[in-house]
């Protein structure tokens, strides 16, 4: 340990720096497999809108007694999921990958599935069952990201955060209508 050296010297980074400047910010320095992290994003973006669009018809077909609170509930949701779909998007473009916005095969990149449900109780189910997946694979890829990508890992933090009191508002809107 005493012999490692704390950080790359100024010369070195200064000339790496100058080299491949067309990669922006993908630097030489960048540890992760470029390719694997773009795939993953990729499958967290099919994830994203998959829950958009579950949550907008649910946003829509949502009635009954208990309908109002609730609708208004998914409606936040399905914003929020589209703020975390721009997110990941733009970190993707960030890291020189394209973003997979392609209807074809859509659900075969999410993880979360999209499930229409019958009653309001059946919606809010399915929807805690899409956080519940979300939040179990955003929280693997986090660890995948570890040190080597702390950006992508400190924005999926932030977006598991927001999953998981997604997750806990449905729980409490099961639980008010028993
Ligand atoms: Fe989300
Ligand atoms: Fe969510």
């Amino acid at each position: 340990m005493a012999n490692k050296p704390f950080l790359t010297d100024i010369k070195t980074l200064r000339e790496r720096a100058r080299q491949h400047i067309e990669n922006g910010a993908v630097t030489e320095g960048y540890s992760a497999d470029r390719e694997t992290v773009v795939k993953l994003l990729n499958e967290a973006l099919a994830t994203e809108i998959v829950c958009v669009l579950r949550y907008r018809r649910h946003y829509f077909m949502a009635s009954g007694i208990h309908a109002e609170g609730v609708a208004a509930e998914f409606l936040q949701h399905a914003n929020e999921e589209q703020g975390h779909a721009d997110e990941i998007a733009q970190r993707i473009v960030q890291l020189k990958g394209e973003p997979n916005f392609n209807p074809e095969g859509l659900l075969m990149r999410s993880h979360a599935e999209y499930v229409e449900g019958n009653t309001l109780i059946d919606m809010i189910k399915e929807d805690l069952v899409a956080e519940r997946i979300a939040i179990d694979s955003y929280r693997e890829m986090i660890t995948y990201f570890g040190n080597d990508d702390p950006t992508s890992r400190r924005m999926l933090e932030g977006i598991l955060a927001v999953e998981e009191e997604h997750a806990d508002d449905l729980v409490s809107m099961l639980d008010k209508m028993g």
